[in-house]
């Protein structure tokens, strides 16, 4: 192999320039020195939606999109998702390592133990209007916690980040079970520390009148297998949020209520909401065929749940996720909508334009199928993806956090406006 440096000649001023690669990268700041003149501000890279940039170095998540491959701090998902559970991958995700049984307990225990919220917080979020969307009141809930915990903001003191990274994992399933109950107008109902973790949330979620409330296992199991397959998914359009608003050195809640918020729209977490309203739309297998055209033409939505900015293959994810959507509807009865959804999937499978462009089904595409079946209203759906990917949002805050070469996120722009303009007194102004 020849030299780990790339020869840049500009031919503005045919001088050439070499810079160092490193890890299949230039530093875009190598390019600065490439002027016309003393006056230039020298060479900046032009990446709107950063496709072809990378803004950290990571040890957390690795994605091969070609080959349909995602591993957990080098873990791969299929191993996580059948042996292991939510918080034993919260655990790896956010400390780097597998625990051992002794830190594992220690971990657990102290997740359930900060499951409870402040009876204020419940005031707050009485608050809200009936038809409130359940993720308004997540991103509204988990920013109003940053007050309840002012020494949040010592960010660069680690026993404080352990304390709020436990705090926001346990308390992420409360607030999410409350939202929901407000939803129905039903009395909260507090943890109970007994369960799983997913367990106490479908306690806090579902109980009526019954005690103890027992989950049902498959229901449960599965559920912990969609927060495990939602862990973390390396520089999303979330994970960007939490590292570019925490950059600013501002307490874990407010950076994870940014990250909530940018997880809410149709194109990332909102998507598997966007699938399930599509199906209903669609209505049956026979009205396929007349979608896909439509989206073909560019006239109709997009056909949500495939594709992915990443994945040129088969997401991972979503192939595990249609294995068990078998197990859940045997406990819960088949979702009618399954039917389009395999039908969508076979015919576009097949057809050009999405064949030509990569288009393949994405972990949304089926999870809402299973959360339906599980009895969660469409407005829970992404309520469901923000809670696993906490612990995925507070690994990429803490190493951004402990990362020398990181500084307060601060992209470039190419200003196309106009300059030098004198003021138009109000009365002189034309259209
Ligand atoms: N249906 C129809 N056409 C599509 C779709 C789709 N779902 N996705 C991409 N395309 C087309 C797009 O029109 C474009 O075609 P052309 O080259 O002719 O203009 C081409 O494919 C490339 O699309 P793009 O918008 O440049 O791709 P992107 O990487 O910017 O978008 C995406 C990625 C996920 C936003 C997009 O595929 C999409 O909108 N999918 C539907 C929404 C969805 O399912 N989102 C969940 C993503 S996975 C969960 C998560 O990580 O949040």
């Amino acid at each position: 192999m020849g030299k780990e440096t790339l020869s840049i000649t500009d031919n503005r001023t045919g001088k050439t320039y070499e810079v160092a690669i490193k890890n299949g990268t230039i530093k875009a700041m190598d390019l600065r020195q490439i002027r016309t003149d003393a006056e230039d501000f020298g060479l900046m890279t032009y990446d709107p939606a950063f496709t072809n940039t990378a803004s950290c170095q990571s040890k957390i998540t690795f994605i091969d999109g070609d080959r349909g491959i995602l591993e957990y701090r080098g873990y791969p998902i299929e191993q996580l998702a059948e042996r292991s559970n939510y918080l034993e991958v919260a655990y790896l995700v956010v400390n780097g390592e597998l625990p051992t049984k002794a830190e594992l307990e220690q971990w657990t225990f102290e997740i359930n133990n900060h499951t409870l919220l402040h009876e204020n917080v419940k005031k707050f979020m009485d608050g809200f209007h009936h038809d409130a969307h359940p993720m308004g009141m997540l991103i509204s809930t988990v920013a109003a916690l940053s007050t309840f915990y002012p020494d949040a903001k010592e960010v660069h003191d680690p026993e404080t980040r352990h304390l709020d990274i436990v705090r926001l994992i346990a308390k992420m399933i409360t607030m999410a079970a409350f939202a929901y109950r407000h939803s129905l107008g039903q009395r909260y109902v507090y943890p109970d520390n007994s369960l799983s973790y997913s367990g106490n949330f479908m306690n806090m979620l579902f109980r009526m009148t019954e005690r103890p409330y027992k989950p049902n296992p498959v229901l449960e199991r599965a559920l912990d297998v969609l927060f495990i397959l939602h862990a973390d998914h390396e520089q999303n359009c979330s994970a960007n949020a939490m590292r570019s608003v925490g950059s600013s050195q501002v307490d874990p809640y407010s950076a994870v209520a940014a990250a909530t918020a940018a997880l809410y729209g149709p194109l990332h977490g909102g998507a598997n909401e966007a699938v399930l309203r599509m199906l209903k739309e669609i209505g049956s297998k026979d009205h396929v065929p007349a979608f896909i055209q439509e989206v073909k033409s560019g006239k109709g939505s997009r056909l949500m749940g495939f594709g992915h900015r990443v994945y040129k293959n088969y997401d991972p994810r979503a192939k595990f996720i249609k294995k068990m959507a078998d197990e859940v509807f045997e406990v819960t009865g088949k979702n009618p909508l399954l039917e389009i959804a395999v039908e969508l999937e076979r015919i576009a499978l097949q057809d050009e334009y999405f064949v030509s462009r990569k288009l393949y089904p994405n972990v949304d595409f089926y999870s809402g199928l299973i959360y339906e079946a599980m009895g969660f209203p469409v407005a829970m759906f992404p309520v469901l993806f923000a809670i696993p990917r906490t612990s995925g949002w507070l690994a990429q805050w803490l190493e951004m956090i402990q990362d020398s070469e990181q500084k307060i996120a601060r992209p470039r722009q190419v200003y196309t406006g106009q300059r030098k303009l004198d003021y138009v007194p109000i009365t002189e102004r034309k259209k």
